[in-house]
């Protein structure tokens, strides 16, 4: 069995940060041709919130950090490994450096991990990989994007759906496994209905020696496409780490899907025989946040109380690549 081996893994606390700035629907109306009522129908989404000029992702990253290590009683100084999932660093060397700096992680290595919207589920199974193996006894993982950034704000298509923000779990060796099984995906042949690609273009150095010197073109996506592989493949590999959690679907109490739209938390909570009160939802006020979604609601239901310790989550990560993936896991300390 996958989970069986060295040490256990515990989730003891959870953290966010967003942007001040909300951008609601009817200011969409104002910037594309789009209503309130389309965008609320199709997706479920209300408002946004929106990073300015003078937020950056590493700023986003360290506040929720912050906030997740305060609720662990962890200390930065503490800290064995930070993992930030991400698919818009401030810079293309990585961030989490950046933000091992600012929260004076100095025993800490840090790296960056990108699998867009999976990004966060794919880092706490990395996450997980380096406590099992008894090599570090103390994870953060920040979850964050601003993909406000890479967003055509002419294509009504896209610039609707998204949202900027970051939250932040912290891990921990424990006695207890709490992550009970996994299942990651990806499938590169997809890549094309879901993209953020570079942008060449060409420089002559010298007589016969051409660089490319380009930047980023904006988001790309064929949402009916992607629509589809999430409806079909999301309650697959939910199913999938259902069986390696060896757990039923009336053992879990959340289901805690990415949040990218109503309809697809809806079709896979009908596929999967989940009530839909037992799927958290908050895209009605952030929209997608990418790799920031999953634990920007974890955050919101643990500090209201609805997630108790000992909690059992199924959660699922979905997105460009194409990748996605599930997670079984209890939460608080095993
Ligand atoms: N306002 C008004 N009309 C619109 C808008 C808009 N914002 N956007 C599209 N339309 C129009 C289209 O032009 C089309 O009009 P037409 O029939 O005259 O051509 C009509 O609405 C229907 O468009 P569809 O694209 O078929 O709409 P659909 O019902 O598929 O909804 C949506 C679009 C919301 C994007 C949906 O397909 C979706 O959610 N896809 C999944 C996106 C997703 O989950 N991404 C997650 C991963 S993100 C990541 O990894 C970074």
């Amino acid at each position: 069995m996958q989970n069986q081996m060295g040490s256990g893994i515990s989730l003891i606390g959870v953290g966010a940060a967003t942007p001040p700035a909300a951008l609601d629907n009817g200011q969409m109306e104002r910037l594309v041709d789009t209503s309130d009522d389309w965008i609320k129908t199709r997706t479920g989404i209300r408002e946004r919130r929106i990073a300015g000029a003078d937020s950056t992702l590493t700023g986003l990253g360290t506040a929720a950090a912050r906030n997740a290590l305060e609720m662990a009683g962890v200390s930065a100084a503490d800290l064995d490994l930070i993992i930030l999932a991400t698919s818009t660093p401030d810079d293309l060397f990585g961030s989490a450096a950046a933000i091992q700096g600012q929260l004076g992680a100095s025993q800490a290595v840090s790296f960056d991990l990108t699998a867009a919207c999976s990004g966060f589920l794919f880092g706490l199974v990395t996450a997980a990989q380096y406590i099992r193996t008894g090599v570090y006894k103390r994870v953060l993982l920040i979850g964050a994007d601003v993909l406000s950034r890479w967003v055509d704000w002419s294509d009504r298509r896209t610039c609707i759906l998204f949202g900027d923000g970051a939250g932040a779990v912290v891990l921990e060796a424990s006695e207890q496994d709490q992550l009970l099984g996994f299942e990651m995906r990806s499938n590169g042949a997809g890549n094309c209905v879901l993209n953020l690609n570079y942008q060449s273009e060409e420089k002559e150095l010298l007589p016969g020696i051409n660089v490319s010197q380009g930047g980023y073109q904006t988001i790309s996506m064929n949402g009916k496409e992607v629509y589809k592989f999430a409806v079909r493949k999301v309650p697959e590999v939910i199913e999938k780490a259902m069986f390696y959690s060896d757990i039923a679907a009336n053992d879990v109490d959340w289901l805690v899907l990415h949040q990218a739209n109503l309809r697809i938390v809806e079709a896979a909570a009908q596929r999967l025989k989940f009530p839909l009160d037992k799927c958290l939802v908050n895209l009605e006020r952030h929209g997608n946040t990418s790799a920031a979604s999953i634990p920007l609601v974890l955050n919101e239901a643990v500090r209201d109380g609805r997630i108790q310790p000992g909690h059992v989550i199924a959660a699922s990560g979905f997105g460009a690549g194409l990748s996605w993936g599930a997670a079984g896991f209890r939460w608080g300390k095993g």
